[in-house]
């Protein structure tokens, strides 16, 4: 039996990485899902083209989901092309690298405007609907070990994912009375375009791998799984949690 069957899935950054991973996943298990994007048509294709090479169907949403009236539009697009819309997945996600004292404050707004004000308007409008409709609903961000573990030199994106794990903490509790859960996923280093710089430099990966007890970075569908597992009946009494995807890595303190 498809897990998801008859639900419809809205999908943040769609179009690469852990997005697509999800999306496709999703997918996998019987839902429609809405395909959203910000830059790259050719990204949100690839995913769409996937899920229907497989018998599913995807809807493609451009949106630059870091501008309130976006990030609505994302809804809205959901309501109007598959009629609702049950589980909602923030994952799109930016991260800039500055030493602390020199961080610009465009690049500050940028990373907080797509981590954090994406996902709390998101949020907003998804519940908004829910609440009108009088119906349940899934709510899963995508958030990273470092809304919990120190990142030097992204203390923006740090302070972007910190923030959202109170906003997921408060609207389990908001949420909660209209039966909407919420929940984030914390991946550690997995292999995505947001890794690139990581990737192409050895000493740096071999050193990040050293502290991987499980000893390889994440793929995509290792975190699709859990997203797919937190949106199914299963998970209907999981709500204001974090659950990490990392190898390990947040426990991996070694004195040598
Ligand atoms: C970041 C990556 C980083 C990983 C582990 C992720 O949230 O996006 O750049 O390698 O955490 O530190």
């Amino acid at each position: 039996m498809l897990r998801l069957q008859g639900k419809v899935a809205i999908v943040t950054g769609a179009g690469s990485g852990i997005g697509q991973g999800i999306a496709l996943r999703l997918a996998s298990e019987g839902a429609q899902v809405v395909v959203d994007y910000v830059g790259k048509p050719e990204g949100a294709e690839e995913t769409q083209q996937e899920i229907e090479h497989e018998g599913g169907t995807g809807e493609i949403v451009q949106a630059d989901i870091s501008r309130a009236a976006d990030a609505r539009a994302v809804v809205d697009e959901a309501w109007k092309r598959y009629g609702s819309a049950d589980i909602l997945v923030n994952n799109a996600g930016i991260e800039k690298k500055s030493d602390f004292c020199d961080t610009a404050e465009a690049d500050y707004d940028a990373v907080m405007a797509v981590n954090l004000r994406g996902p709390f308007f998101l949020a907003q409008a998804f519940a908004r609907r829910l609440r009108d409709a009088k119906k349940p609903g899934r709510i899963i961000n995508i958030s990273s070990v470092h809304e919990d573990m120190a990142f030097p030199g992204f203390a923006t994106y740090c302070a972007s994912k910190g923030g959202l794990r109170m906003l997921m903490r408060d609207l389990a509790v908001e949420l909660g009375p209209l039966g909407i859960t919420i929940n984030n996923v914390a991946p550690g280093a997995i292999v995505t375009p947001i890794n690139t710089a990581l990737l192409e430099d050895k000493p740096k990966l071999n050193a990040l791998l050293d502290k991987i007890p499980l000893g390889r970075l994440g793929k995509p569908e290792d975190v699709a799984g859990l997203v797919a597992f937190l949106a199914s009946e299963d998970a209907s009494y999981i709500t204001g949690a974090t659950f990490v995807v990392d190898g390990g890595l947040m426990r991996n303190y070694r004195e040598q």
